[in-house]
C-alpha cells in the first residue's frame, strides 16, 4: 500500500485518517467540498486535494486513480443521494485491486441480524425528520451501503458506535452484530475510528465484513477481555 486517496478528507473524521496514513508513510490525497479546502492547511504540501463534492463523479475519477486504497466517509447529507452517489462513484473507479473502506453507523447491517436498543432508534426517528426538513437522508446511507454490498470490490464497511473527542486509546475492538455484549458501552474516540480505518486498508480479514466497533477501553470490552482472560 502506497498511495491512499480520501474521499471527504476535510471533516473531522478525514483529518484524523489523514493524520494516521502520514504516520504510516502512505502518500494522501483526497477529496473534499471546494468551501472546505481552508481546513486542512495544516497539513500543507504534505497531502494533494482535489476540490470537489464528493459525489461528483469525475472529480473522484480522478482522485483515485493510481490509489491502491481509498476511504471514504459517507455522510447522508442532503436529499441528492450524496452518500449514495459518493458509494457508486468510489466503486466505479477505484483501481482494480483497490481497498475500500468506507465509514458509517451501526444502523447499517450487512445481513439484518443486528439488534438496536431504544437510543438507536430513536436516533433514526430523528433522521427521518430532518428529511421532512430536506437536510439529511439516512435512507441514502442505506442506499449506499447496499450497493457496496453487492459490489465484489474489496470493500470494508465500518461501522462506527457514538463516538467523542479525546485522545488516542488504540485500535476499537469489533464484532459482526451490534448485540454482541462487547459493544455494549457504545462509545469510540473518533480519532480511533479514524485508526481502524486506516487499519483496514491493510488487514484482508475485514474483506466483506461491516465491524461494528467500540473503545477497547470502553467498560463492556473491558469486561468482554476480563472474561476471556479468566
Ligand atoms: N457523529 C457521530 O456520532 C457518528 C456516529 C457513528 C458513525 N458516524 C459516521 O462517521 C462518519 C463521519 O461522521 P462525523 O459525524 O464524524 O462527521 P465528519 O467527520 O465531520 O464528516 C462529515 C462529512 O460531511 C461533509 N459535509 C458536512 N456538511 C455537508 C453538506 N452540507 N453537504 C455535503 N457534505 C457535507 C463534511 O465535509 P466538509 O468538511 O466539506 O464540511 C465531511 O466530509 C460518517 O460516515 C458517519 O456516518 C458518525
Amino acid at each position: 500500500m502506497k498511495r491512499i486517496c480520501i474521499i471527504g478528507i476535510s471533516g473531522k473524521l478525514g483529518q484524523y485518517m489523514t493524520e494516521h496514513a502520514l504516520k504510516l508513510g502512505y502518500d494522501v490525497q483526497g477529496v473534499c467540498r471546494p468551501e472546505s479546502v481552508g481546513k486542512l492547511d495544516r497539513f500543507g504540501d504534505k497531502i494533494k486535494v482535489f476540490p470537489g463534492r464528493t459525489n461528483d463523479r469525475e472529480v473522484i475519477r480522478e482522485a483515485v486513480a493510481g490509489c491502491d486504497g481509498v476511504l471514504t466517509v459517507l455522510a447522508p447529507w442532503g436529499v441528492d443521494d450524496y452518500a449514495s452517489g459518493t458509494a457508486k462513484a468510489v466503486l466505479d473507479h477505484a483501481e482494480p485491486g483497490a481497498r475500500l473502506v468506507f465509514s458509517c453507523g451501526w444502523h447499517i447491517s450487512l445481513d439484518g441480524q443486528d439488534q438496536y436498543g431504544w437510543k438507536i432508534k430513536a436516533a433514526l426517528a430523528v433522521g427521518k425528520l430532518a428529511r421532512l426538513a430536506r437536510l439529511v437522508d439516512i435512507d441514502d446511507q442505506y442506499r449506499a451501503t447496499d450497493a457496496i454490498f453487492a459490489s465484489n470490490r474489496l470493500w470494508t464497511v465500518v461501522r462506527g458506535s457514538d463516538l467523542e473527542e479525546g485522545e488516542s486509546q488504540g485500535l476499537p475492538v469489533w464484532s459482526e452484530h451490534t448485540q454482541d455484549p462487547v459493544l455494549a458501552s457504545n462509545i469510540t474516540r473518533r480519532i480511533d475510528f479514524a485508526l481502524f480505518m486506516v487499519h483496514a486498508l491493510t488487514n484482508d480479514t475485514l474483506i466483506h465484513k461491516a465491524p461494528a466497533i467500540v473503545s477497547r477501553m470502553s467498560q463492556s470490552a473491558v469486561a468482554a477481555s476480563q472474561a476471556r482472560a479468566a
